[in-house]
């Protein structure tokens, strides 16, 4: 069996460029190392997500989005993440559950239980290491909106619900305090690379 190792974050907390680092890494280790992203990582999760994050913030309800996003989760999970931990492989992946129950189950009304529930019925596993690159929220908002293209459907809930997020993604690592590992986000790129390097490699050890 291989390793599943998760990013989680606010918007524009560096997750993407801490999940590319982390698999070159990895790889340049020898390990065989498959990077992907939620929503996404496959053909249907990809089609899936065009419509969750494209349109007005008010297009789909929480408990819609919660659907959504486990479907597409479910998707990429049977095509994509089971096979390569069957195969052995390391899968670095760009937020998975924890961001559904950040922000659908946290963050926007307490549908903490009906996301956990759908969660345990239909995708049942965690992750093995989950790093949580934990940031300022105002600094991160300003990267997230510097790079705003289509997508943005989250980014224009505005700072607020960015402070509630990355409240709920510390709950979260409480929560499940045996795989979350927090890395301070407000240092330079290296700096954080490093840590989440040295706590991928506690997890495979
Ligand atoms: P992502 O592509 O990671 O955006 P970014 O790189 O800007 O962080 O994620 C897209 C958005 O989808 C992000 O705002 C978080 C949101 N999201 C959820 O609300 N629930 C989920 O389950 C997932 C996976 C993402």
């Amino acid at each position: 069996m291989g390793r599943f190792i998760t990013l989680e974050g606010i918007d524009g907390a560096g997750k993407s460029t801490q999940a590319k680092l982390l698999a070159e890494a990895l790889r340049a280790e020898g390990r065989d190392v498959v990077l992907t992203r939620e929503p996404g990582g496959s053909v249907g999760a990809q089609e899936i997500r065009r419509l969750v994050l494209e349109g007005n913030p008010d297009r789909w309800s929480a408990e819609t989005e919660i659907l959504l996003f486990t479907a597409a989760r479910r998707d990429h999970l049977e095509r994509l993440v089971e096979p390569a931990l069957r195969a052995g492989k390391v899968v670095v992946c760009d937020r998975f559950a924890d961001s559904t129950r950040a922000y659908q189950g946290l963050s926007r009304g307490d549908l903490c239980d009906k996301v956990d529930a759908l969660h345990k019925l239909m995708i049942g596993r965690e992750p093995d290491l989950t790093l949580l690159i934990d940031m300022d929220p105002a600094t991160a908002w300003g990267r997230a909106m510097g790079r705003r293209g289509s997508e943005e459907r989250f980014e224009e809930f505005g700072l607020e619900f960015q402070e509630r997020l990355r409240q709920g993604f510390l709950e979260l690592a409480k929560r499940f305090s045996d795989r979350f590992r927090i890395v301070d986000g407000n240092r330079r790129s290296e700096a954080v690379a490093a840590d989440a390097l040295a706590h991928a490699r506690g997890a495979l050890a």
